[in-house]
């Protein structure tokens, strides 16, 4: 039996990241994890595999669409599906193994199995019963599904993100449930790899809660890459064989039932907290109605001595957002102060164009009766955006109409998930349109349209 200052359960993005931070801050430190490779959800089956293959495809599709604009000539490559998997599995591996090193030079140890909590204080895994003063539960979460629709990752045709990672090949017809995060990047990889691609969206609209300026450009440009909405259409259920499915669904406009054929539906809607067999329950750890752990300002659980980060409570499945709260439940616990600002936690869809966000949208300041102004600016202004065919989209920001400090923003365009990181800062600084707008930014770059956009604002923008 080890005996350390903190125990963390779940090596994800939360996990993984507050362990690093507890070796740094001198507390004796384990993780304990069930996966083969440590990571997570996003290292292993999510963000980062996704990218892999979103990064594979989109080069596809430059090389489909633009390289003979360029004067690029001749045969478009073909796509050998098996060596595109072995790529992102190398990325994936590539990106575990470097948490592995970054355990043994922090001197984290590493506790293999899958781990319960039998009393305040231990952490059992296997036979083994290890003492902790401190537990954080990063269990993170898993796939929901829906009632009549039942996912087998294994061979089947219905999966949700982790199978349609693996598919054995590239289907001809693809069926998401589900236009948010997952269904979109996922649907835009197999769009781009030839599959007929049709999205089922329970909502009237693409990503629910984000911007409706994004999300009605989204929807259209999304579409001139060959994605198919059916929007407003509750799925009934989902009739499987081993090669093919069938989905009914029922539009909620007049309640008309439809059906969809699929060589493979791809199940995505949303996400649940992952906590099962820890005994949370059995020692008096309070959930929320949603089955999210509950935690004080802190993330401390109502139990001493047990803390909880990430998917597994209440807040944005990011993984940004698990580990700054894994930094800041280190601090927590090294006796100092941690903290995290849930006002300033950017999304990314990482599409093409990407999608970025953060703060809040203008409809929520509408209702809260907020008096805003709002600065748009298109990349068709920005010479840099044009130059790589990317000229859709846009920048938006949302300042306070008497003060003029920024409380959002929304960019559909290129290299959005990088650029947001500019109206980040500016929004943790308390930052003013004026403040990025009196910024020199150098020419030419994408994030000229940012300052183009806080330029509008203003006087206006130059490029408009
Ligand atoms: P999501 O919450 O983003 O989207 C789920 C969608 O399914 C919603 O549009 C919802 O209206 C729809 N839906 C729900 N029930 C439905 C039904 N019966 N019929 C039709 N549509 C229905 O969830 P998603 O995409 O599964 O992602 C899960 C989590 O993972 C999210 O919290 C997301 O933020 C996170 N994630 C983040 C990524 C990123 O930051 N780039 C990438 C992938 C996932």
């Amino acid at each position: 039996m080890a005996s350390y200052d903190v125990i963390i359960i779940g090596a994800g993005p939360g996990g993984y990241v507050s362990a690093i931070r507890c070796a740094q801050l001198g507390l004796k430190t384990a993780v304990v994890e069930g996966r083969d490779t440590l990571g997570g959800t996003c290292l292993n089956v999510g963000c980062i595999p996704s990218k892999a293959l979103l990064n594979a495809t989109h080069h596809l599709h430059e090389a489909e669409h633009n390289f003979a604009k360029m004067g690029l000539k001749g045969k478009s490559p073909s796509v050998d599906w098996d060596q595109m998997k072995s790529y992102k599995d190398d990325v994936v591996g590539q990106n575990t193994g470097g948490i592995e090193f970054l355990f043994k030079k922090n001197k984290i140890d590493w506790i293999k199995g899958w781990a319960t909590i039998p009393a305040v204080g231990k952490v059992k895994v296997g036979d083994e019963v290890h003492e902790a003063k401190n537990i954080v539960i990063a269990t993170g979460s898993v796939p929901t599904s829906l009632p009549g629709v039942e996912v087998n990752n294994d061979g089947g045709v219905v999966v949700d993100s982790t199978g349609a990672l693996e598919l054995p090949k590239v289907p001809k017809k693809l069926a998401v449930i589900g236009a948010g995060v997952i269904g979109l990047e996922l649907g835009s990889v197999y769009a781009r790899l030839g599959s007929e691609v049709t999205v089922v969206e329970y909502m009237d609209f693409i990503t629910p809660g984000m911007d409706a300026d994004v999300q009605r450009t989204f929807k259209k440009l999304l579409e001139k890459q060959g994605l198919n909405f059916i929007l407003g259409a509750a799925v009934q259920g989902v009739d499987a064989s081993k090669t093919k499915a069938k989905l009914t669904y029922k539009l909620k406009k007049d309640d008309s039932e439809h059906t969809l054929d699929a060589d493979v539906v791809l199940v995505a809607t949303g996400r649940k907290p992952f906590t099962d067999g820890l005994g949370l329950a059995e020692l008096g750890v309070e959930f929320t109605p949603r089955g999210q752990v509950k935690t004080d300002a802190h993330w401390a659980t109502n139990v001493k001595g047990i803390y909880a980060i990430g998917d597994a409570i209440v807040g944005p499945m990011l993984a940004h957002k698990a580990e700054d709260e894994g930094m800041a439940v280190a601090e927590v616990l090294a006796g100092k102060h941690g903290h995290v600002n849930y006002g300033v936690i950017p999304g990314v869809i990482y599409t093409s164009p990407e999608v970025a966000t953060v703060g809040q949208t203008e409809a929520q300041l509408k209702e809260e009766g907020r008096k805003v102004k709002i600065g748009k600016f298109s990349f068709m202004g920005n010479a840099r955006a044009k130059a790589v065919f990317q000229g859709d989209g846009f920048v938006k920001l949302i300042a306070d109409a008497e003060t003029d400090r920024l409380l959002g923003a929304a960019i559909i365009g290129p290299a959005a998930g990088d650029m947001i990181h500019e109206i980040c800062v500016a929004m943790e600084y308390g930052g003013s349109a004026q403040d990025i707008a009196l910024t020199c930014h150098a020419h030419p770059t994408y994030s000229e349209a940012v300052r183009e956009a806080a330029l509008a604002c203003g006087d206006g923008p130059i490029h408009a």
